[in-house]
C-alpha cells in the first residue's frame, strides 16, 4: 500500500490559544476516496491546511509520499504542485479579476509555457463547466459557480491529490450531483481524493475509507460499513445513520430481510435486495 499523505501525532494551536488538533494520526492511501467526518469545530479544515503546508504543526509531522514536509519554499512549491486544496469558502480561494485569470494563476506560477497554461486552463474550465464564465468577474459568480471555478483553479495545477473541504455544502440538488460526479471523475482519472462533509449518506455510499474526528482527534476509522454500523462511535461523534442503513436495519428487524444479506451500499443495491428476498410468510 502506498500512502501519499500521512499525519503523525499532529498538534496545532491557533494564536488565540484554541487547540484545534490534539494528536491527529492518519494515513491516506494513494488513488482512494477518503472522507473525513466530524461536527463543527472538530478540526477538519485546520487539518486540511496542514496537508499543503499552509499550517505547520506545533508538534508531530505531516508526510507526503513518505517524506516529512519541509517548511521551506522549494519543498512547499513541490508540495502544492502535488496537493491541491479546495477551501470550504470559495471566496477565500478566488482572488483574481475574472475566472480565466484565476484559473491560470497557479499554472503561471509553475513557470509553464503560455501554450501549456492555456491548454490547462481551458481543460479545467471545461471539466468543471465554467468555460462560458471565463471572462466573468469572480465576485459576480453564484455560490455554485464559485465552487466550480475554485475547483478549476486546483485542477489546472494537475495535482496528485485533491482535498475538498465540504464541497457539497450550500448547493442545490443539481449542483450537488454535478460536484459529486466531478469529484468521482477526478478520482477515476487516478487522483487521490480526500473530502470533508457532514453528509453521512454521501460518505456511506461513496468513500473507500471514512475517518471520524472529534475535538481535534481521530476517534474512528474504517470502511463505510464498519463506521456506520458502529452505533457507539456514531453516538460519540453525534452522527446519524445513513438512510440506507436505517431502512436496512428496519427491514431486518421486521423480518423482511435476513441479517446475513450484506447491507446495501447504494439505492440500487437496496432495490436489488428487496427484489431478491421474498417477504416472510404470515
Ligand atoms: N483562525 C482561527 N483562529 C482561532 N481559532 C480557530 C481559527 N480557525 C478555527 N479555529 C478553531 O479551531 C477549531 C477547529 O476548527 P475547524 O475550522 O478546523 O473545524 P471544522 O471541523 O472544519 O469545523 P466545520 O465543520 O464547522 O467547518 C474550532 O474550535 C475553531 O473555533
Ligand atoms: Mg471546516
Amino acid at each position: 500500500m502506498n500512502y501519499i499523505l500521512q499525519a503523525d501525532d499532529v498538534y496545532f494551536r491557533y494564536e488565540d490559544g484554541t487547540t484545534a488538533l490534539q494528536g491527529v494520526t492518519l494515513k491516506i492511501e494513494e488513488g482512494k476516496k477518503t472522507v473525513l467526518l466530524g461536527g463543527n469545530g472538530a478540526g477538519k479544515s485546520t487539518l486540511f491546511l496542514h496537508f499543503n503546508g499552509i499550517y505547520r504543526p506545533h508538534r508531530g509531522t505531516v508526510l507526503f509520499n513518505g517524506e516529512e514536509i519541509q517548511y521551506k519554499n522549494s519543498f512547499l512549491k513541490h508540495l502544492r504542485k502535488n496537493i491541491g486544496v479546495v477551501f470550504q469558502d470559495p471566496d477565500t480561494q478566488l482572488f483574481s479579476a475574472n475566472v480565466y485569470q484565476d484559473v491560470s494563476f497557479g499554472p503561471i506560477n509553475l513557470g509553464l509555457s503560455e501554450e501549456e497554461v492555456k491548454t490547462r486552463v481551458i481543460d479545467a474550465m471545461k471539466e468543471t463547466g465554467v468555460k462560458h464564465l471565463s471572462k466573468k468577474p469572480t465576485h459576480l459568480l453564484s455560490y455554485g459557480e464559485k465552487k466550480r471555478a475554485a475547483i478549476a483553479g486546483v485542477l489546472a495545477m494537475k495535482p496528485k491529490l485533491i482535498v475538498f473541504d465540504e464541497p457539497t455544502a450550500w448547493l442545490d440538488p443539481a449542483g450537488y450531483r454535478q460536484i459529486v460526479k466531478l469529484i468521482e471523475d477526478i478520482n477515476r482519472q487516478g487522483k487521490t481524493v480526500v473530502l470533508s462533509t457532514h453528509d453521512v449518506d454521501l460518505a456511506y455510499s461513496w468513500a473507500d475509507l471514512v475517518i471520524v474526528m472529534k475535538e481535534g482527534k481521530v476517534i474512528g476509522q474504517g470502511t463505510p460499513q464498519e463506521i456506520f454500523q458502529n452505533n457507539r462511535l456514531l453516538s460519540e461523534a453525534s452522527l446519524v445513520k445513513p438512510w440506507l442503513l436505517e431502512v436496512y436495519d428496519k427491514l431486518v428487524a421486521q423480518g423482511w430481510l435476513n441479517r446475513s444479506a450484506a447491507p446495501p451500499a447504494n439505492k440500487g443495491e437496496l432495490y436489488k435486495l428487496l427484489g431478491d428476498n421474498q417477504p416472510p410468510k404470515p
